[in-house]
């Protein structure tokens, strides 16, 4: 696992955003997995503005996002459909056909979770899946106790993820879905690379659990230190609980040097 520590969030935003933008132009039809939520915002808001003002070309991009609440229609002013029409899909050039969002209902939801995995393979896997993570160390809605080789499926949200995002919906923990359809933690495992991003004291205790503590159901995003390929982009606040955070730094610098040097 790499981990890249950044002074602010602002320049989280601007690394994550480069990653991204480096891959889109070496490949085109690029597969992003795209996850919503208050910590993508500013890399969305980087790539709109790099589509306006550099001409990033999203027209063969292909997306899938992580999840959707259940009970709520896709019009709905909170549901992941209008946060990606909003922060994203409605700033770039990217086609309608190619963004995919698991539906928001539960009808059917066993069949819908399976075209959805069969319409990753078919687009060739994604190859960069964008994570945030909870204050519990989810990722996606797989929750505390997710089986760690889980595929798309509807899961039960914790009180804790409920909290969280109910100041989405005007503060009031009820209003928030009690479910949602989520990419399991098995499917972003599959993801040819992941790019977590984190941002803010709240996350600093599920950053270190991911990163340094034990591989467990308990904390989902541990997971990733079994995939060969993850970036964790995370500011100082969220890194403030990381016992060997001045190595990654030193592992960052070296790499960035090298870079500078033409390696
Ligand atoms: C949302 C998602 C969730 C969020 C996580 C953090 O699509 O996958 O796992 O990434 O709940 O949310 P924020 O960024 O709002 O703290």
């Amino acid at each position: 696992m790499e981990i890249i520590v950044q002074p602010t969030y602002a320049q989280l935003v601007a690394v994550s955003a480069e990653i991204i933008r480096d891959a889109l132009l070496k490949k085109p039809n690029l597969v992003l997995g795209l996850a919503t939520g208050s910590t993508p915002i500013g890399l969305y808001e980087a790539l709109a503005r790099m589509h306006k003002t550099d001409g990033l070309d999203f027209s063969e991009v292909i997306t899938f996002n992580l999840d959707e609440y259940v009970g709520i229609p896709p019009n709905h002013p909170c549901s992941y459909h209008t946060f990606m029409e909003m922060h994203f899909f409605n700033a770039v050039n990217i086609r309608p056909e190619n963004c995919h969002i698991p539906q928001s209902t539960a009808v059917a939801h066993e069949e819908f979770c399976e075209r959805y995995e069969a319409a990753i393979v078919d687009a060739g896997g994604i190859d960069i899946q964008v994570l945030g993570i909870g204050k519990d160390g989810h990722i996606g809605f797989n929750e505390p106790s997710s089986s760690l080789g889980s595929r798309t499926r509807i899961k039960t949200l914790t009180q804790s993820t409920l909290e969280a995002n109910a100041p989405h919906f005007g503060g009031v923990v009820d209003a928030v879905p009690k479910m949602a359809i989520t990419m399991g933690v098995g499917t972003i495992m599959e993801a040819k690379q992941c790019l977590l991003l984190a941002s803010g004291e709240s996350k600093a205790e599920a950053i270190s659990h991911a990163v340094e503590g034990p591989i467990t159901a308990e904390v989902p995003a541990s997971v990733l230190q079994m995939h060969p390929r993850t970036i964790m982009i995370i500011d100082e606040a969220a890194a403030w609980q990381l016992k060997r955070v001045d190595y990654y730094k030193q592992v960052y610098a070296n790499k960035q040097k090298l870079l500078s040097q033409g390696h």
